[in-house]
């Protein structure tokens, strides 16, 4: 049957990246047989300008209905301050509530050929290849209560509330164990067990699931640590599962260990239905960077790799995810760069460099 894909560019960069892969689609459409019925939506700052919010019952309907997102990015200067019941990031964060999009895969693995690009040495991150499984519907980003309130002396005051059941660390956790078994085998949990009574039911929780997972070897690390191993030794991982907000945190680090946050993507995966159908969706872990929108220079990489997971996880067709994660590979081993990389290639010409390598690789 053919599958639907719902394709939101969202903001900034979006579009422009967005559009490359949407090429790589029309080339697997064109030489691999695949078939696959597109829609496009308006998220972020783009609906709320023409409809008049970050996300639309109606496209939040389409995305329900959908087999996979493939997501653009959201956000920008513009909508900055417009309030923050009606900023572009609802688009996304109510994604993943409503889907119950609660895992969220992000890979930090170094490209042989982009080894100078990090920041750190090459001995470090050569060969690095670690998988965040951030959780994504719950922990401080959506636990209640939450507001800003006036106190009676006047003094505002704004809170948050970061909240875990067992039920939701066992399902993401549960991911990860599964991921680190088809992996390398080792899982690393993170929290503040130290410091937060959510951590600790964290810490135990996982830790009473390890018996499960006996080819899995399980160690436990407080977050700020992991900041620090992440620098200092990141080999030393394979998969970290961890809560939203240190996810959200570690993550954006971990890419940067690569060399350039333009090349990672992302996957959120929600619970299998009865039906067999999985929610998903797939995103670079980029942002909007409207700093650089409408210029022709962002990186489209981390968007078609985007599309590779999409492939791989939602449509079933792992030799075309294999073939455009190696068509990247090979357009990279042979000089191409956007800015971001150090190089000149315009987002198109990149687009074009993946599109060359598609036919050979
Ligand atoms: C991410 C982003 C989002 C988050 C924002 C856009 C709401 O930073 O996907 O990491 O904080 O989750
Ligand atoms: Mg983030």
């Amino acid at each position: 049957m053919t599958k639907t894909l719902l394709v939101t560019p969202g903001d900034g960069i979006g579009p422009e990246v967005m559009a490359q892969a949407l090429r790589v689609i029309d080339w697997l459409r064109a030489h691999r047989g695949l078939e696959v019925h597109l829609e496009e939506a308006l998220v972020g700052g783009a609906a709320i300008d023409a409809e008049g919010a970050a996300i639309s019952a109606e496209t939040l309907a389409k995305a329900k209905s959908a087999d996979a997102i493939l997501f653009g990015a959201v956000g920008g200067p513009k909508w900055d301050g417009k309030g923050f019941d009606n900023r572009p990031e609802i688009a996304i964060l109510t994604l993943r509530k409503e889907l119950g999009l609660f895992a969220n895969l992000r890979p930090a693995t170094v490209f042989a050929p982009l080894i100078d690009a990090s920041t750190l040495k090459p001995d470090v991150v050569q060969g690095l290849d670690i998988l965040i499984v951030r959780e994504s519907t719950g922990g401080v980003y959506f636990g209640e209560p939450r507001g800003i309130e006036t106190l009676a002396d006047g003094v505002r005051r704004g809170f948050n509330t970061e909240v875990y059941d067992t039920r939701e660390i066992t399902r993401v956790a549960e991911v990860a164990f599964d991921l680190a078994g088809q992996r390398q085998g080792r899982l690393c949990s993170v929290e503040k067990a130290n410091v937060m009574e959510s951590g600790l039911l964290w810490r135990e929780t996982v830790q009473s699931m390890a018996k499960d997972f006996p080819s899995v070897a399980l160690s436990h690390m407080y977050a700020d640590n992991c900041a620090m191993q992440l620098v200092r030794n990141p080999r030393q991982f394979d998969v970290i599962v961890t809560g939203n907000l240190f996810g959200d945190l570690l993550s954006d680090l971990a890419s940067m260990l690569t060399g350039s946050l333009g090349m990672l993507p992302s996957a959120t995966l929600g619970a299998t239905d009865a039906h067999g159908k999985r929610p998903a969706l797939y995103e670079p872990i980029h942002g909007s960077a409207p700093d650089i929108a409408g210029k022709g220079l962002a990186n489209p990489l981390a968007q078609i790799l985007s599309l590779a997971m999409l492939l791989r996880y939602s449509l079933g067709r792992p030799a075309d995810a294999d073939r455009v994660e190696r068509a990247v590979v090979a357009a990279l081993e042979q000089g191409a760069r956007t800015a971001d990389l150090g190089g000149r290639l315009t987002t198109h010409e990149m687009g074009d460099a993946v599109l060359q390598q598609l036919e050979r690789v």
